[in-house]
């Protein structure tokens, strides 16, 4: 059965502001859904909102997936319901591999997974087994495993860990978050390819950008438009050439017509 993430007039506010007001979206399992708009629409806060960032205060509105509301959930519960979003990280964490902190992610998020000793856990042996497997199919190289958790990480890098987290923790939907400064080259790339060898009939896929041009990587089925806490205009792919074409004002100028 496919699955769909079904945000229901979504209403969040920030230190008291309210931000999104009344969003709508649905995603299907199998589909890229490309959300765009200027700097500050509200496409970060959508993105905390749906993980659970105690910051971001749902005033209302409803989030289903599988029959239930997802935003009478904790973060974690969420999470292990199928819904993904990359952790920030604001700082490095010395001491920690990569390796280290995604068999944590992994056993957090799948902690059912019994170990056959009636501990929790996957094995070390059958993590690395699952790790380089997922690092091939990502083309990442084997000592990415090695280095410590985002020290001295570049935007490529800090992107390639998400990925790579993303590929081993499986979710039924991803939501990943452009920076507002856009992605350097390399980090566009790893991004992109990543999507497009994870996509597939049991994920779907929310890709947040600014700009249009991760888009030149990525192909969405649909291309939503966000202004000022709301989804403003729906299309497919040609939307966001329009988009190129017009700019998000011209846009938005049409619409108050
Ligand atoms: N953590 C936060 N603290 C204070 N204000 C915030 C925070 N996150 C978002 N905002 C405010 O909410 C609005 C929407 O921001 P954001 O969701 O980041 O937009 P976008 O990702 O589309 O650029 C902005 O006006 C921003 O100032
Ligand atoms: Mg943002």
């Amino acid at each position: 059965m496919t699955s769909s993430l079904l945000i229901k007039d979504l209403q969040v506010s920030v230190d008291n502001k309210l931000i999104l007001k009344g969003l709508n979206l649905e995603v299907k399992q199998g589909e890229i859904h490309a959300i765009m708009g200027p700097n500050g629409s509200g496409k970060s806060t959508m993105a905390y909102a749906l993980a659970g960032h105690p910051k971001y205060e749902v005033e209302g509105g409803e989030v289903w997936m599988d029959g239930i509301n997802l935003l009478e959930l904790a973060p974690d519960e969420r999470a292990k319901m199928g819904l993904f979003l990359a952790f920030q990280y604001p700082t490095a964490i010395p001491g920690i591999s990569m390796a280290n902190f995604l068999r944590t992610a992994v056993n957090a998020v799948k902690s059912d997974s019994s170990n056959g000793n009636g501990k929790k856990g996957i094995p070390i042996v059958q993590f690395r087994k699952i790790l380089n497997e997922k690092m091939d199919l990502l083309k990442i190289d084997k000592s990415f495993a090695r280095r410590y958790l985002n020290e001295g990480f570049s935007g490529g890098e800090k992107k390639r860990a998400e990925i790579l987290q993303l590929a081993l923790l499986e979710p039924k939907f991803a939501i990943l978050d452009e920076t507002d400064s856009g992605l350097d080259i390399d980090a566009l790339k790893v991004v992109s390819e990543g999507v497009n060898a994870l996509v597939g009939p049991d994920r779907g896929f929310i890709v947040i950008t600014h700009y249009q041009r991760i888009l030149n990587y990525i192909k969405p089925h649909f291309v939503h438009v966000m202004y000022d806490g709301q989804v403003v205009e729906s299309g497919g792919p040609e939307l966001a050439t329009r988009l190129e074409v017009t700019g998000y004002d011209e846009l938005v100028k049409e619409k108050a017509k």
